[in-house]
């Protein structure tokens, strides 16, 4: 450490682990959707805003290569480890580890089981099952009373958000006997599995003439399906209502030409609230919450989508 950055950072009141020096391990769970692509790209640009080196992991989708990550951030003696659990399960031992070796884990956009609670500093994520009741709740007030059968587009099974999104929905629909969702099966968060499970679902489905909405847990797996639907004829938007989550870019293109309804938001910016959760603690010793939770937002075609896509595009996207 230069003098005069130590005389920089007494003057400001931080010790010796103040951002410029920090170097963070990130265990990414891959670039499934284009959610995960702006992740990636803003936790870069949120890193570069403090002076942190971020050293980036790309899971590939599999969790034995975020346990060999998080070994690997051990080993080089990382100050923080950013990790995005791709299930929620079968942490234990490598978060044990970590701690052991005194570096903080941060969970950033999925939970782990709750077991293992003390394994981490704090979680910066939304509430999905709170996404998953708006997106319910926007269903039930649109169809009212009259009968609506749902195929459901989950996400990887085994993940937090997953779980959650399908409790939160089955929750909010479950007094409307009117709502049943007559299928319900993964697409792993992917466009192209979202296009092929909804060409599964109009095939049961005579067509697809006796499906009235299509809820996914994600806009990626949305929009593999409206392309599954407009193949096979039908409307998406229009014919058969959509609701999914993320608020992509792409996503605000098809509701502003008339191919998808609604959106719940996510925001990408999981890095940002985390780096600044680590400084504190590492500069000052405080301890952050065990959530800091981020915002859930739906938006339809009353939001100007054309500006919203607008003012979306650029930022990591
Ligand atoms: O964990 C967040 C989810 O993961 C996003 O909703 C989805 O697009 C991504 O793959």
């Amino acid at each position: 450490m230069t003098t005069l950055l130590a005389a920089t950072m007494l003057a400001g009141g931080l010790n010796a682990a103040s951002a410029a020096e920090l170097t963070v391990g990130f265990s990414q769970i891959g670039s499934e959707s284009g959610w995960r692509a702006a992740e990636t790209s803003v936790s870069k640009s949120e890193a570069k805003k403090r002076n942190i080196t971020l050293k980036i992991a790309d899971a590939q989708q599999k969790q034995e290569n975020q346990i060999k990550a998080i070994r690997s951030f051990v080993a080089q003696g990382v100050d923080a480890i950013f990790l995005a659990p791709v299930v929620a399960s079968g942490w234990d031992s490598v978060l044990k580890e970590a701690k052991e070796a005194k570096i903080p884990v941060i969970l950033l956009d999925r939970d782990i089981d709750p077991a293992g609670k003390e394994l981490y500093l704090t979680a910066v994520t939304s509430d999905s099952v709170h996404e998953g009741e708006v997106a319910g709740k926007w269903l039930a007030k649109t169809v009212g009373s009259k009968p609506c059968n749902v195929v459901e587009l989950q996400g990887t099974v085994g993940a937090s958000v997953a779980t959650n999104r399908k409790k939160g929905f089955d929750t909010a629909i479950a007094s409307a006997s009117n709502i049943k969702v007559v299928r319900s099966q993964t697409g792993d968060f992917t466009r192209a599995k979202g296009k092929e499970v909804m060409e599964s679902f109009i095939k049961a489905e005579g067509g697809g003439k006796s499906i009235c909405a299509v809820y996914a847990h994600n806009d990626d797996m949305m929009v593999g399906a409206i392309q599954a639907m407009k193949e096979a004829g039908l409307k998406p938007g229009k014919d058969v209502l959509t609701i999914s989550i993320d608020a992509v870019p792409d996503i605000f293109k098809a509701i502003a030409a008339g191919e998808a309804n609604a959106t719940v938001e996510l925001t990408p910016d999981m890095a940002g609230p985390a780096f600044d959760a680590l400084t504190a603690y590492k500069s000052k010793g405080t301890v952050p919450p065990k959530w800091i939770q981020t915002e859930s937002r739906l938006y339809t075609a009353a939001d100007d989508p054309q500006k919203v896509y607008d003012s979306k595009k650029g930022l990591g996207y």
